[in-house]
């Protein structure tokens, strides 16, 4: 075991592809932390029981979504690269924080309020409640000492903090209060079509988001086609001007430039310039991407090797925890 501070984060297998706004928020901060931290990255696929889902679909999407994290630059070697559902210790943890959190404060996350107020609290089912108390547990497993999300999971780091005091002065020092990693500049990126609402994997317009394994030449059209506002000229102003604002975004994290020097480049250009150089920037660091994800798509029993070597590098720490936290709660020992 390293005695290096923990970092840790999961994304959702919740559709055939992570899009471009999993990518600059969150997966791309992951690799190059991998070289201060021991690191822990995995795919929540009990999270992604949450929606309903056909059983075929949802492996593929976990093969899918554990292939990116890698093509992403995350090392196996050096990090635990994992599906949820292989180490239990998961489900384990969050039944004891269930039982720390009130039902009013669980009711007050935003994605479950959401999603029941806009189709009824039968459409939202207990495992969508339930779901920040697994991601604390996800967390807190771990001990993770940074947590590089987008963000929309600031709120559940907020429970995931509390709960990790409310069991520390309960029963004894725990668990570590992990700190969110969010990159403010990229931290919420937009849908193309709807740049007033963030970029979603169940967005009602497919043409706003960018797949990272769909064919480059789509993802470019989606850019050509983006909404942008009235006027026309290429200014940063996220109030008045969000599409335009979005782009500017975009390719300020595709290219490394700042979004004033990008601006200033801009000076007498269109919105389709600002198109085609957003689409063209994304495409290069995707396309290379997308091959690399599909060349370990075709090493099938690789990939199954490699969540094997990660879920076991994973347990060796969660049922440490887990023992701890039995322990101090009162559980008696198997005899
Ligand atoms: P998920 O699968 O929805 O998204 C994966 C990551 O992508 C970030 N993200 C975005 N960042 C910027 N702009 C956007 N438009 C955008 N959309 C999504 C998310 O913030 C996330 O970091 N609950 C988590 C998965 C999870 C998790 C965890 C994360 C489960 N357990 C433990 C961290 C630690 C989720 O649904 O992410």
């Amino acid at each position: 075991m390293s005695d290096k501070p923990r970092v840790l984060s999961l994304a959702q297998p919740t559709a055939d592809s992570l899009h471009i706004g999993n990518y600059l928020g969150a997966l791309r901060q992951w690799p190059p932390l991998q070289d201060q931290y021991e690191a822990f990255y995995g795919v929540a696929d009990l999270h992604a029981l949450t929606v309903d889902v056909e059983p075929a679909v949802l492996r593929k999407r976990c093969l899918a979504s554990a292939a990116q994290l890698i093509a992403a630059g995350v090392d196996p070697t050096r990090s635990a690269v994992f599906l949820q559902s292989h180490v239990p210790e998961h489900t384990q943890l969050m039944w004891v924080l269930s039982c720390l959190t009130g039902f009013g404060q669980a009711s007050r996350m935003t994605q479950f309020k959401d999603k029941s107020a806009r189709h009824g609290s039968d459409a939202a089912n207990v495992g969508l409640f339930n779901y920040p108390i697994l991601m604390a547990a996800d967390i807190l497993l771990y001990n993770a000492d940074r947590v590089p999300v987008g963000e929309d999971q600031r709120q559940h780091l907020e429970l995931t903090r509390d709960l990790a005091q409310r069991f520390n002065a309960r029963y004894s020092p725990t668990f570590t209060v992990p700190e969110p990693h969010i990159v403010r500049s990229v931290g919420k990126i937009m849908d193309l079509q709807d740049p007033t609402a963030k970029m979603s994997k169940t967005s009602s317009s497919p043409n706003g988001v960018v797949d990272l394994l769909d064919e480059p030449k789509l993802n470019a059209k989606k850019f050509r086609s983006a909404v942008t506002d009235s006027g026309r000229d290429i200014v940063f102003d996220e109030q008045n001007k969000p599409g335009v604002a979005n782009l500017l975004i975009i390719l300020a994290a595709f290219t490394g430039r700042s979004v004033e020097d990008l601006v200033e480049g801009f000076a007498g250009k269109g919105y389709g310039d600002l198109k085609v150089a957003a689409a063209d920037a994304a495409g290069a660091e995707v396309t290379p991407f997308r091959e690399r994800t599909l060349e370990l798509l075709g090493e099938k029993t690789e990939l199954e090797q490699i969540l094997a070597d990660g879920a076991e590098k994973a347990r060796a720490v969660a049922s440490r925890t887990i023992a701890k936290v039995y322990r101090k709660v009162g559980l008696l020992r198997r005899g």
